[in-house]
This record gives structure tokens, sequence and C-alpha cells, in this order.
């Protein structure tokens, strides 16, 4: 079969790794693509919003499956078009998206379905955000309502941080549209683990735990990237939590869409912080998280197309999904200046240090091919993920591997995974 995948990350990149495993599958394309994928599928030059263009392009090559991997697509309802046009497409559809779309929708799903999360309240309007917050408990968290690339997030300490806040969200529109709304919650305080999930509807299968670093400094220091780095399993995320979740939180969700009318299908991403009183939520996202699905999907054992189609088909009940009984760490490495301005365009070298090595992956997200040779091209530049018996030799292998690979600029922190040393 023909699969096409929207996106160009390093998501996109481990997504398109699973899927070239599956003896199911002839070709495959990417829109857009980068460097890194370009060697596993054909990269065509078709942006992941221009709709008209991968439906069209899906229809021409008689794609049998598209996979959008991206946030935005999905929220702005690209699978409803290719569904229109008579097309196959994994992801949920945009009134299920909405899950990751509004802060505010999903918070009040979550008050309405009694599933842990932070104390909130919503707020179209700065004025009475700014009385709200005059009583509220520092610190307080503000959060645009819409998509902000990971970054539509403020932890304030006091009054006056957090007015400031809602005036760069709600009036000065730091980041855009997505700040017409907002939502103010209380601050937890917990161990974060990311959980993916796939999602046929009505039955939802988790994939194995993992855990993002979302500042950009070593020690959780500095400002809140797209991720750093991550391990998996995590070690924190016990079966008796495991357990807890998915009668309280994963399975209700599930049913709470389809009782809304919002059946779906996809992947949820749960964002869960583990506080003193339980699991709570701290968001959802519509889609595999990234840098999570690049130590998440080299430990998957299954044929990620069955996976995919059973979702599609509402037969997931008959999947057994199944992870190796591993680990793996995956090291972001960053142009220097990332999240705020840094150069792009730089040679990179050593690439050719993964191919043969078995447990080792080299995921592009912002590379570009040109005719020097592959080179820098975004803020992430590559996601090198090693496996390992268990997640100290994985890190180990993981820090062993950054080594192979240089360009200039090259930054990465130097504590992804360290956390586990703790238990
Ligand atoms: P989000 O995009 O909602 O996941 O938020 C980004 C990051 O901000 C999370 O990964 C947390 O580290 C932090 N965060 C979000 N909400 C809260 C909260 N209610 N309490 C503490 N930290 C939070
Ligand atoms: N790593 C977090 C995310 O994908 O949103």
């Amino acid at each position: 079969m023909k699969v096409l995948i929207v996106g160009s990350g390093g998501r996109e990149h481990a997504i398109a790794l699973s899927v070239a495993k599956s003896p199911k599958v002839d070709q495959i394309y990417c829109a857009p693509g980068n460097a890194g994928i370009g060697g596993l599928a054909q990269c065509v030059p078709i942006g992941a919003m221009e709709f008209d263009k991968i439906v069209a392009f899906a229809k021409e090559k008689e794609i049998d499956l598209t996979i959008v991997g991206m946030d935005d697509p999905l929220v702005g309802g690209l699978v409803d078009e290719l569904e229109k046009a008579g097309l196959r497409a994994f992801g949920p559809r945009k009134n299920a998206a909405i899950l990751e779309g509004s802060k505010a929708f999903s918070k009040d799903l979550m008050k309405k379905y009694h599933i842990p999360t932070a104390e909130y309240e919503n707020f179209d309007d700065a004025e009475a955000a700014e009385a709200y917050l005059e009583n509220a408990r520092f610190p307080v968290v503000l959060k645009a309502d819409g998509l902000a690339l990971g970054k539509g997030v403020l932890i304030c300490e006091n009054l006056e941080e957090a007015k400031e806040g809602v005036k760069s969200i709600m009036l000065d529109k730091k980041f855009g549209s997505a700040g017409s709304r907002m939502v103010i919650e209380e601050f937890m305080t917990g161990r974060e683990v990311s959980v993916l999930s796939f999602v046929d509807g009505k039955t939802i299968k988790t994939m194995t735990s993992a855990q993002d670093h979302k500042r950009a400094m070593d020690g959780d220091m500095g400002l809140n990237t797209g991720g750093m780095g991550t391990f998996s399993p995590s070690p924190f995320y016990t079966k008796e939590i495991d357990e807890f979740c998915m009668k309280y939180i994963y399975q209700p969700t599930v049913d709470a869409m389809a009782a809304e009318g919002r059946e779906f299908k996809g992947v949820i991403f749960f964002g869960l912080m583990l506080t003193e009183k339980g699991p709570k939520v701290l968001e959802y996202n519509a889609r595999f998280g990234d840098p999570e699905a690049q130590v998440v999907l080299p430990r998957m054992k299954n044929d990620m197309i069955e996976v995919i189609e059973a979702c599609i088909d509402g037969k997931l009940d008959e999947i057994d999904l199944q992870f190796e009984d591993n680990a793996a760490v995956c090291v972001v490495l960053a142009s220097e200046g990332y999240p705020v301005a840094y150069e792009k365009g730089y040679l990179i070298q050593g690439l050719e240090s993964f191919e043969g090595k078995d447990g080792y992956y080299c995921f592009h997200a912002g590379t570009k091919k040109t005719e020097e040779g592959i080179v820098t091209n975004g803020g992430r530049v590559l996601g090198i993920t090693a496996k390992g018996r268990e997640l100290k030799e994985a890190r180990e292998n993981a820090y062993r591997a950054v080594q192979w690979v240089t360009f200039e600029n090259k930054y990465m922190r130097n504590d992804i995974g360290k956390a586990i040393e703790e238990v």
C-alpha cells in the first residue's frame, strides 16, 4: 500500500521508520518531510496546512492511508477534508482534535466528566481575568487557549507577574489568536509523565510511558521548548498508577468525547502530573508527542499499519499492543539559541555513523538537503535515540551517540534521563 505522512519533524521521522517496517507498505510519501525522512520516503514540497494540495496529491497518487502527525493540520480539519474526498486518514477529525486545539474545551470536558485535573477558570476578557487574579493563590498558571507550539503556558509567582502575563496573552497577543481566550489554573507539583495511546472511538490502548524535558537548559532551567529529550519507560509510572489512570482518566476521556458527539480516533497524548493527591491531567494532545515518539515507537513490537487500521475501523480491541522489555533515551541536538533566535544552514557531519548500528537512531527534525550536504534548518535539529537493556544503559548509549554528529552551534541538555538515577 501507499502511505502519506504529513509533517516534518523528528516525530514524523519516527512514524516513517515504523511505517517502513510494515510488510504491507510499498511506498511512503511525506509532505513536506525533511532530509532524514527523505531516506525512507519520497518528500513532496507541500506544506502541512496546504489542505487542497494534500488532498489533490493523495488522490493523484492513489494514497491508501494518510497519517497526520502534526497538531495544526489536525485541529484545522485535514482529516475531514481527506475523508470528504473518499480517502482514508489516521488522526482525529476537527471536532475531536479540539481536545488539543482548545484548552478551555478540554478543561470543561474534564470538569463535566470528573476527570482529575488542576482547578481552573476560563476567561475571554482580560479585565475579568485580572479581577480573578486578585484573589488567586500563587504561583498560578496561565494558558493561552489555542495552539502555541507548546509555549503558551506561563507560570507566574505573584500578582504582578500574572497581570503582565494576562496582558501578554490576551492584549499583546504574544501567542497570536491562541490567546483570545485563556485558562487560569492551579499550580501543581509532582513528576510529569507522557502517556500516548491509540484510540478507535471507543477502545483505548496505551503505549509505554515516557518523560519529556521541556525546559531549554540543564536542571529544568530556561524557557519552555517543544521538548529537549525523553526517556521511556518512566520508572515513576507504576502499574498502580496505570490502573488508576485507565479507570479515572483514559477510558473516561474517550467515553466523554463519544458522549459529546466528538468520537475520537487517533492518538491521544495524556500529559500527566503525578501529584501527592494522585495523577492529574496537565494537558491533552491529539497526536504523538515530539520527542516522545522517538523513544516510544522504536520500542513498539506491533506492525504500525495494523494498529492504525484497527483504529480507523473501530477494531482496536482485537490488537494486542506490545512493547519491548527495554528502555530508550532521546537527546535532542538543537541550534544554540533555541527556542528564541538561532542560525540555520550549518553543515551536519557524522550522520553516516548511525548506519548499521542496531538500537541507535538519528531522527531528523530541522534538517535540509543541499548540494553541499545535509544542513541545519531549525531549532530542534536532530533527535538522537539509543536503546539499552534498562534506562541507565540507554542513557549512556544515547550520550555516546550524540558525539558522532557535529555541526556549528550544536546545543543539547546534558541531563536527559538524569531523574532516573534518583529511583
Ligand atoms: P502544557 O502545554 O499544558 O503541557 O504545559 C507546558 C508545561 O507547563 C507542562 O509540561 C508543565 O511543566 C507546566 N504546567 C502546565 N500546567 C501546569 C500546572 N497546572 N501546574 C504546574 N505546571 C504546569
Ligand atoms: N513533547 C511534548 C509535545 O509533543 O507536545
